[in-house]
């Protein structure tokens, strides 16, 4: 009995999950490749994606990258930026995680 609780309660969170992560796109070679490139120096890309989903999901739920241009982003991600409180060092990763995702979408 107690076990079956459990075993609801597990599904309820993992589905909960994946709602709020889903339809973000986590990093694969080719936004790691394009943040090399477009930077001219290793972004991790992938902690960006961590940061962005732990910092920008507490309010609202996570905006898809591409859902903005480049330039929409330039005036929505300094204001989000301090509403979530970001060190310069974490806002430069999420914003290369954003940037790149954005490009891979808008390439393929
Ligand atoms: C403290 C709450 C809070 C946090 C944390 C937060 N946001 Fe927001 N966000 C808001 C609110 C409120 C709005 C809608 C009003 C506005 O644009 O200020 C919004 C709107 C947005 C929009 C839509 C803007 C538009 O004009 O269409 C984007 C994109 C966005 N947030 C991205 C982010 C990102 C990226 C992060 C993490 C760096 C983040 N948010 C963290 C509160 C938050």
């Amino acid at each position: 009995m107690t076990r079956s609780i459990y075993l609801i309660l597990l599904a309820v969170v993992s589905v909960w999950l994946v709602a709020c992560t889903g339809s973000v796109p986590r990093p694969t070679s080719l936004h790691r490749d394009w943040a090399r490139s477009r930077y001219g120096v290793e972004k991790d890309v992938d902690r960006g994606y961590t940061l962005y989903v732990a910092n920008c999901s507490g309010c609202h739920s996570l905006y898809h990258p591409s859902e903005y241009s480049d330039s929409a982003w330039a005036v929505v991600f300094p204001e989000m930026r301090e509403k979530a409180k970001l060190s310069n060092g974490d806002a430069d990763l999420v914003l290369a995680y954003i940037s790149s995702a954005s490009a891979v979408v808008k390439a393929h």
